[in-house]
């Protein structure tokens, strides 16, 4: 989809030749702002004659009107006009979006839109127009293809922000696209494959990765990532990723995603209902891969790493039994209690592994709790952080984006369940605080890198009708990534630095 930023009052978007046009109204725009053009008569008129209101999900749809160029004209209620409205009211017509006849779309703010609203209403067409045809040919992809997003005035901030929506959607689009694509087609192997395809399409020389196989995993000393991967005929991969756009010495931002490409819990097996979500449990690093798309479009002034620990969990002769004691990256052993809680198990390595990039920051995201669905549900993403500055910025990252998280505590006694009589730690702690218990374990790799976790379990994907990815957290972590230009300090010289490297976090628009 080819998304275009124009300067356009109300009367020239009027003249837009187009199948169909698209009218945002707000409430600051009620009558008497609204402008005496076609549209803001129209409005007007159809205010007044109660047809149309201005809550959002209120829509107006009408076709071939006198002094409109465009063929179909849809109003719709913004209510405030907020990112978060503008959002809403534009998922809501996703039906006419992907209509047959509809090529050419042009949206027209009848309002002052921030640039918040625009960057939402960017994703929200492209989340709108998202097929899914990988497995399913006969799934008609949509006929759209250009957007013209009319505001006001092409200002540098709206200029700016219309790029990153459009980088942020193309990432969220693969972070889809790979979580949707069931495990025969994502094995770990073509997670590889995927990720190599990014570093080469993008064509720069800020952007590498590098693939290690089994052989070097093991030599790594990845005890427990090879634990989890030993009941499958799937060899593993850790997907390592770079994109330098800041000085060599500058600290990278170390991202870790969870890449279970199945998920049956292994000897602890899972019961049948619902298992082919599971598929899904490679949320994490499809947003990995996300980030990734969405930094090669967008070639910012940071330095990031990306991790992913991909393999299968499978039950077999050969797979992982309940009660074998592993020995991690980190020296540390553990029990594997519980087979199911395999994801803890490949992210523990992948976080010692991740110390060697001496990060300014390392953030996980993971599909790793039903404790966090239950929880936090499907709206806000679990946030574990001991380091308050990294919690706050990706609070306000992920508010800003659209793609909230809530802290959760990390108190050390939540611990207390994970000890063991026969290895340094358990993989498990019982029920209560399920959630929490799963990033106290994790907590356990990271030594004082500051470092936070995101529980996706509930966010990273859609069940029931809608059953499908949601590309989140890429929103979240492209917006904290972005806000990290221009930060960074040198790492000291001097051996086990810290890195208290996060500046205070920006504003940011409160009403997103
Ligand atoms: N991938 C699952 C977590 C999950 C479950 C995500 C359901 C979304 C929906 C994870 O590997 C898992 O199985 N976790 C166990 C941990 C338990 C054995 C301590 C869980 O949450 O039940
Ligand atoms: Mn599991
Ligand atoms: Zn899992």
């Amino acid at each position: 989809m080819d998304f275009e930023l124009k300067a356009l009052s109300a009367a020239a978007a009027a003249r837009e030749k187009c199948d169909l046009l698209l009218v945002l109204v707000s409430e600051p725009a009620a009558p008497g702002t609204l402008g005496s053009d076609a549209i803001g008569a129209l409005v007007a008129h159809a205010l007044k004659q109660g047809d149309f209101a201005l809550s959002v999900g209120k829509q107006l749809p009408m076709y071939q009107i006198p002094a409109i160029a465009a063929r179909r004209v849809l109003l719709l209620g913004a209510g405030q006009g907020s990112a978060k409205e503008v959002r809403n009211a534009l998922a809501g017509c996703a039906e006419v979006l992907k209509a047959k006849g509809v090529a050419k779309a042009v949206l027209s703010f009848a309002f002052e839109a921030e640039a918040t609203a625009v960057s939402a209403a960017v994703q929200a067409i492209a989340d709108a127009c998202y097929v899914y045809t990988h497995t399913k040919p006969q799934a008609k992809p949509v006929k759209l293809q250009k957007v013209v997003v009319g505001v006001a005035a092409k200002t540098t901030a709206a200029t700016s922000g219309f790029h990153t929506a459009v980088a942020q959607a193309e990432g969220v689009a693969m972070a889809r696209e790979w979580a949707n694509r069931p495990a025969n087609h994502a094995t770990p192997t073509l997670l590889a494959d995927a990720a190599k395809a990014i570093v080469n399409a993008a064509k720069s020389t800020r952007m590498s990765c590098k693939i290690h196989g089994p052989a070097e995993v093991a030599k790594l000393g990845m005890g427990a990532f090879m634990a989890v991967a030993q009941g499958s005929r799937e060899p593993l991969r850790l997907i390592e990723l770079h994109y330098n756009g800041a000085a060599k010495n500058v600290a990278p931002i170390v991202l870790v995603g969870k890449g279970i490409t199945f998920d049956t819990g292994g000897i602890s097996l899972k019961p049948a209902a619902e298992m082919d979500e599971m598929k899904f449990d490679m949320g994490g690093a499809a947003s990995v891969l996300g980030v990734f798309q969405s930094l090669a479009r967008l070639q910012p002034a940071i330095n990031v790493v990306g991790l992913i620990p991909a393999c299968e969990n499978m039950p077999d002769g050969a797979a992982v039994k309940p009660g074998d004691v592993v020995t991690s990256m980190s020296g540390q052993t553990i029990e594997i209690l519980n087979t199911d809680a395999e994801g803890r198990l490949v992210l523990s390595d992948a976080l010692s592994y991740a110390a060697r990039f001496k990060p300014a920051a390392l953030v996980d995201m993971a599909t790793l709790t039903g404790a966090c669905v239950v929880a936090l549900g499907g709206l806000r993403s679990g946030l574990f952080s001991a380091h308050d500055e990294l919690a706050q910025a990706l609070q306000a990252a992920g508010d800003a984006a659209l793609d909230p998280c809530w802290r959760m505590p990390l108190d050390d006694e939540y611990a207390d369940g994970l000890k063991s009589n026969f290895a340094d730690m358990g993989n498990v702690a019982g029920r209560a605080g399920g959630a929490v218990t799963a990033a106290k374990f994790l907590q356990k790799f990271v030594g004082d890198i500051p470092w936070a976790h995101l529980d996706i379990a509930g966010t990273a994907w859609k069940s029931g009708a809608a059953k499908g990815a949601t590309g989140r957290p890429v929103g979240l972590l492209l917006q904290y990534l972005l806000a990290q230009q221009g930060k960074a300090v040198a790492p000291k010289k001097a051996l086990g630095t810290r890195s208290p490297r996060h500046a205070a976090v920006p504003a940011v628009d409160a009403k997103a």
